[in-house]
């Protein structure tokens, strides 16, 4: 992956970049590449759409089949999830994904604006709601129902700025206090600034290969034990319940059905903290924790590094940065270092199982990668 925050190169040059470098850390050159999956939901802002060829000429394979896959802020782990099942069809051996997204260019008035066309347009959008205000009625629901408080949505702050000063890809270095959390402007009750993920540029890419062909090009592997997705309500005003997101706890069961595992194997996680109260619900709807002991998990030190379940150590999109397509491929990038224990000061010791939740939008698509360490 990119570094993540500000950058000079355009989505394009920076996805090929990154490409390259999963493909030569994967030993392989881009010929033997048979399919590419490429997301970059906000294109349009560079005036850039159709992709995929426009990689695969960098890359010198412009014979190669591509495809642009938009599943909001959930886009690359959709393309990841599409790479595998079309290498489990048999159908191809090895395929790229990559996602990316440069966004400095748009002041945040015009940022927000491209994403609320991610959610519904017609009733939520051009009523003015935007994602930092979907997020806290969600958030608000949750502390109305459960009793969360500021201070548990605080401590998930504090411990994403925590990790992602030893993540050097992470867009925001900054060590944050309770104290300067309650300092922060108020982006939308009850978020304050520190509560939301910035607006960041990077690029993520990922090498998937079949058992077959992987054996034959590492001696280290991770193993995709489970990719799966499924969807929820797309509107929070026709849900049921915004405490929770149907679509996450489903392709959550899904996929530790698949792995044939329970949550509590689980050693490591990255989960979808766009805002601190995502963080919160994700490990609940996962199962870490139950429905409405999240935010005290979170404060009694449970999901920090040395804690029972570590929850991300890249930083999450808090302050690792969440350059929309990149994220659900960065995720797996944490999670791959962490099962080759190649995450230096953040490493999870030992870690066997990792899993990413990776949700777009409010949550209308989600998806859940279990990966496992195969020696
Ligand atoms: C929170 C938010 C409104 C702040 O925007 P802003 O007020 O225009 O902030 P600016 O870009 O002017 O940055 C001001 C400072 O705050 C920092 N900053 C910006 N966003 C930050 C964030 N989310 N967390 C921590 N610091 C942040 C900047 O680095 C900058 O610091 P500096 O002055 O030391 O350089 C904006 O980041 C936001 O809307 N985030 C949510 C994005 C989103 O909705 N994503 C989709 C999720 S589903």
């Amino acid at each position: 992956m990119s570094k993540f925050g500000k950058m000079k190169e355009s989505s394009r040059e920076s996805m090929s970049a990154v490409s390259l470098s999963a493909l030569n850390d994967a030993g392989l050159s881009p010929r033997e590449v048979d399919s590419a999956f490429y997301s970059n939901a906000f294109g349009i802002t560079e005036k850039q759409l159709h992709i995929g060829p426009l990689i695969n000429t960098s890359l010198g394979i412009p014979e190669k089949p591509s495809i642009a896959i938009e599943s909001a802020c959930s886009s690359s782990s959709a393309a990841m999830h599409e790479a595998y099942i079309h290498i489990a069809s048999g159908a191809d051996d090895i395929c790229l994904v990559a996602g990316g997204e440069k966004l400095s260019h748009l002041s945040t008035m015009e940022a927000t604006s491209y994403f609320a066309m991610g959610s519904d347009y017609a009733y939520e959008a051009i009523n003015g709601v935007t994602f930092p205000g979907l997020y806290a009625a969600i958030a608000v629901a949750h502390m109305n129902k459960y009793g969360t408080t500021q201070k548990m949505l605080a401590s998930v702050a504090i411990k994403n700025h925590e990790n992602a000063l030893s993540n050097p890809h992470a867009h925001l270095h900054r060590k944050l206090t309770e104290e300067a959390y309650l300092e922060s402007p108020v982006v939308a009750y009850p978020f304050r600034l520190y509560d939301c993920c910035p607006f960041s540029d990077g690029s993520s890419a990922v090498v998937l290969a079949s058992e077959e062909k992987a054996r034959e090009l590492k001696d280290e592997l991770v193993e995709v034990a489970a990719s799966e997705r499924a969807g929820s309500v797309a509107t929070l005003q026709e849900r049921k319940d915004i405490t929770g997101i149907d679509g996450a706890e489903l392709a959550g069961r899904k996929a530790f059905r698949k792995a044939k595992i329970s949550p509590s194997e689980i050693d490591v996680a990255e989960v979808h903290d766009c805002f601190t109260i995502a963080e919160i619900i994700a490990t609940e709807d996962l199962g870490f924790f139950k429905k409405g002991k999240g935010g005290e998990a979170a404060i009694q030190g449970e999901t920090a590094l040395g804690g029972s379940l570590p929850v991300n150590t890249s930083g999450g999109l808090k302050a690792k940065g969440h350059p929309v397509s990149a994220t659900g491929a960065a995720q797996l990038h944490e999670l791959y270092e962490q099962l080759l224990q190649k995450s230096g000061n953040r490493q999870v010791e030992g870690a066997e199982y990792g899993l990413a939740h990776n949700v777009g939008a409010t949550g209308g698509s989600c998806t859940v990668h279990i990966l496992k360490r195969r020696r």
